[in-house]
């Protein structure tokens, strides 16, 4: 927040005070893709609808489209990159077993999603699978293998 002064029509000044882009308001997003050049996460809707964005903050999966890069000092992010040394995480071997990708663009952000809720529930059921993933479209309708490789990482 900045304070601002704009002439009113009358000529007279007005202070205000208003919300600027600063360095610290830019998107998690930007920063992990722009700055640091990790591509694994993806740019999709911007509004935090489609999960394609998705990483971990202290562990818990959150859109990073939606996270200013100051709300994130301090605390440890993941992203596809970091899940695992040789792409051996459990999910990512349970994404190949069950040939999960199509176009494979979400993919990434549907893997941390559903490393969030192993982390949480390493045994959790189909429903829970689909309740914890809701939030996560994939334009491909990969969805059923998408739960598929879950369970199969989780058993
Ligand atoms: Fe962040 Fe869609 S790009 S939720």
């Amino acid at each position: 927040i900045r304070p601002v002064r704009r002439f009113l029509a009358n000529g007279k000044l007005k202070h205000q005070r208003q919300r600027s882009l600063r360095a610290h308001d830019t998107p998690l997003l930007w920063v992990i893709r722009e700055q640091l050049q990790m591509t694994g996460t993806k740019f999709g809707c911007g509004a935090g609808l489609c999960g394609a964005c998705t990483v971990h903050l202290n562990g818990e999966a959150i859109r990073s489209c939606q996270t200013v890069v100051s709300d994130a000092v301090g605390k440890t992010i993941t992203t596809i990159e970091g899940l695992s040394a040789k792409g051996d995480h459990p999910l990512q071997k349970a994404w190949i077993a069950e040939q999960v990708p199509q176009c494979g663009y979400c993919q990434s952000g549907q893997i941390m999603q559903a490393a969030a809720l192993l982390s949480e529930n390493s045994n959790p059921t189909r429903d829970e699978v689909i309740a914890h993933m809701d939030g996560n479209l994939c334009r491909c309708m990969t969805y059923s293998r998408i739960q598929k490789a879950i369970m199969r990482a989780a058993s």
